[in-house]
């Protein structure tokens, strides 16, 4: 068998991975996995999507089923830049707004156009796994910048900028942060959109879980403060479904043309059918059809895992208490190690991401992010028991002795 091992870019060697290959591989049955950020099947429109795509493929193939421009059907653009006004209170011009195969390819387009091999990325500390491996096979220097409950500390971002740090962009998820849940409110966003204008550092906003509030509230988008400073990735994966895989970016036209130039060595324009679909299902009113239900499952799936939590887990175990998304980052005391309790958790039939990975080098090992998205109600208590379970026999009864022993 020929081995290809020296024929691999070096790039391939920095991508990590692991832990996403994990995630996606699903898990033993019996196992509850509150691991993927995936979105629950129960929210598919299913019968209008049946419907609508049987008409698409009757009456429009010609456009459907065909090769679309690069940036996206003029058609579709339209839809999104009203979408855009209607939503965040600013319509987008032409040259600011393209369609994109997802949220994913949004960071990958970003890299291409942006990042050459140790240019500095700004990221909040944890953030998105799918980014982080995006932006090191990029060979970028990534700059971890803390967070608290309130999302990043943009405090500390204004001190490394002032102490000359010099980022290509700074990468955040202002709502519902994968992985913690958090939310970024609109004081510090006004200050982040202030910092980054004196500093003339773009910022990269990714929205992916914004329509997705349990009240159906929500704040200013960064791109909506500055559309001249941020550029917007978004997606309709979790807020319509993910095999769609259609997404926007909408920013500055001069970052928007450079990623349409990048575009054209990807996938060269995200697939008709799908832009079709978003854009029909749109414009008859589907999302505000479709979106209150979704939003009221996540809730009361919050509503019982936050419960759960309460109920099971040991009063030094600390979780942030997201206000819409699929996420809750959990914190066990500092002698606890979730990467080596997860073969333990496994065999009690419950899943979860360490925290490490979701750190640039590491860290976090004491960290857990618990998915609420896909098990129901009933599951999440049980799972939750579980982990308890495993918590409460790990080394962390007898070091919490031995700790307070000590003293
Ligand atoms: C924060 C964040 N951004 C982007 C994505 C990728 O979205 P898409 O499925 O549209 O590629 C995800 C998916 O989990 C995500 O959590």
């Amino acid at each position: 068998m020929p081995d290809f091992t020296d024929t691999f870019a070096r790039r391939t060697r920095l991508r990590g991975g692991e832990e996403l290959a994990t995630i996606l591989a699903g898990n033993a049955p019996g196992v509850l996995s509150m691991t993927g950020g995936f979105p629950n099947p129960a929210t598919f429109p299913t019968a209008e999507l049946d419907e609508l795509t049987a008409r698409l493929v009757r009456e429009d193939a010609a456009v459907a089923m065909q090769y679309t421009p690069v940036a996206g059907l003029d058609r579709v653009r339209e839809y999104l830049a009203d979408r855009q006004e209607q939503l965040q209170g600013r319509r987008p011009q032409r040259a600011e707004l393209i369609v994109t195969s997802g949220g994913m390819e949004c960071l990958a387009l970003m890299c291409q156009a942006l990042i050459d091999p140790g240019d500095a990325i700004v990221v909040e500390a944890p953030s998105y796994l799918g980014a982080l491996m995006a932006f090191a096979g990029a060979e970028a220097e990534l700059v971890p910048i803390a967070m608290d409950d309130d999302g990043l500390r943009v405090d500390m971002l204004a001190e490394r900028l002032e102490a000359g740090l010099r980022p290509k962009f700074v990468y955040t998820i202002p709502e519902y942060q994968n992985p913690t849940g958090r939310t970024l409110p609109l004081e510090r966003r006004r200050h982040l959109v202030d910092l980054c204008r004196r500093h003339e550092v773009l910022i990269f906003e990714d929205v992916a879980y914004r329509e997705l509030s349990f009240d159906g509230a929500s704040l200013p988008t960064l791109w909506s403060l500055a559309p001249d400073l941020v550029l917007q990735a978004g997606t309709f994966s979790k807020s319509f479904f993910p095999g769609v895989r259609l997404g926007w970016a909408a920013g500055p036209a001069a970052v928007v043309a450079e990623l349409t130039a990048a575009k054209q060595t990807t996938d060269q324009c995200a697939g008709g059918l799908g832009q079709r679909l978003v854009e029909e299902y749109g414009r008859s009113g589907g999302f505000e059809r479709h979106l209150p239900a979704a939003r009221a499952l996540y809730a009361s799936h919050w509503a019982a895992l936050s419960g759960a939590l309460k109920l099971h887990m040991p009063q030094e175990a600390a979780w942030t208490e997201p206000t819409g998304g699929f996420l809750t980052w959990l914190t066990l005391p500092e002698e606890l190690d979730a990467v080596a309790m997860r073969p333990a958790a496994l065999a009690a039939g419950v899943a979860y991401v360490p925290g490490p990975p979701f750190h640039v080098g590491g860290g976090g090992r004491n960290t857990i992010r618990l998915s609420f998205s896909h098990l129901t109600e009933n599951e999440l208590e049980t799972a939750v028991e579980r982990l308890a379970g495993v918590v409460r026999e790990h080394p962390y009864d007898k070091l919490l002795q031995e700790s307070r022993g000590g003293r």
